[in-house]
């Protein structure tokens, strides 16, 4: 069966959200495709699975209990651009592997993955991508709760989030960061750092204004809050030369600009109506602009007739 699963920007929380602190996240128009045979040898596009070098598609065959299958994936969410492309993966692999489950086991068992993948995650990613549109994640909760998730410390609540179509411009760096060891600094750095602690939580405070915000459309406070948010992602230290390059050449041209995701590399978003000129600004620092909507359907099946003869 096929399933296919779209990518996501944060739009405020990240890293904060692992120590249960809120975050909104939305999915975009950007889709990776997953297909998956019942095989008596397992494939992962073409070539053998192991732990080591395709862990999202080892660990979904394991929590499927499918002793196999040829697995073909064809993707045009960049890879380590912090777009959600591995949330995806492991939500389109479940999906496609499992063809009963419905979306909030499908979350559950793509938050496995990312967990056993990349060892610290919140559900955050995988969550957005399953539901699509927007979602807000709070350890407190709200009302008319999708589904929750938990680890040992931090049980999430996700709930389904309206968001005006909000007029984003993506760019990515074209430096990929890997999403784990960035967790483990953050988490180093909040045991050691007083400050690091008093960052998180201003940083969940911005997420709770952030979220009465939305509604109004008010593009000059949120543009403002982006922008508070990012800070504070600089005095956790995920921020870096080459998102600040990208930051420094939007900001003249929008409401407000962060880094979207682990950081350290990875993506920008960028709130404005001058999409070409913020595009063409990012284009002349050397990264990638992505013009993107916002709020893209979560996971979608397409059952196939196949033919035998
Ligand atoms: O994998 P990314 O780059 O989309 O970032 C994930 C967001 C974090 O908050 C940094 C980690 C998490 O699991 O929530």
């Amino acid at each position: 069966m096929k399933a296919s699963a779209p990518g996501k920007v944060i739009l405020f929380g990240e890293h904060a959200v692992v120590f249960g602190k809120p975050a909104i996240a939305a999915a975009i128009d950007m889709r990776i495709e997953v297909d998956c045979t019942p095989s008596s040898i397992t494939l992962f596009n073409g070539l053998p699975v192991a732990q080591t070098n395709t862990p999202h598609a080892y660990h979904a065959l394991r929590l499927s209990g499918k002793s196999g299958a040829e697995i073909s994936v064809r993707s045009d969410i960049p890879a380590g651009a912090g777009l959600g492309s591995s949330a995806a993966l492991a939500a389109a692999l479940t999906a496609s592997l499992n063809p009963e489950m419905k979306e909030s086991e499908i979350a559950s068992t793509a938050y496995k993955i990312e967990l056993l993948s990349q060892k610290r995650a919140s559900p955050l990613d995988t969550s957005a991508v399953v539901h699509g549109h927007a979602i807000y994640v709070s350890a407190g909760g709200r009302e008319g709760t999708l589904w929750s998730v938990g680890n040992e410390e931090v049980r999430w609540e996700v709930s389904h989030l309206d968001i005006r179509a909000l007029p984003i411009v993506i760019g990515y760096t074209g430096v990929p960061a890997a999403t784990g060891p960035l967790v483990l600094r953050v988490r180093k750095m909040w045991e050691r750092f007083p400050t690091v602690r008093l960052a998180i939580e201003e940083i969940g405070t911005i997420t709770e204004e952030a979220v009465k915000l939305l509604p109004t459309g008010d593009l000059t406070a949120l543009g403002r809050l982006m922008e508070r948010n990012q800070k504070l992602l600089s005095v956790i230290g995920v921020g870096s030369p080459v998102v600040d390059k990208l930051l420094d050449a939007v900001r003249p041209l929008c409401y407000g600009a962060k880094l979207t995701g682990a950081g350290g590399g990875g993506s920008i978003i960028a709130l404005t109506d001058k999409q070409e000129k913020v595009m063409e600004a990012i284009r002349q620092k050397g990264g990638i602009p992505y013009s993107c909507s916002l709020g893209a359907e979560g996971i979608r099946r397409v059952h196939e007739v196949r033919h035998t003869d």
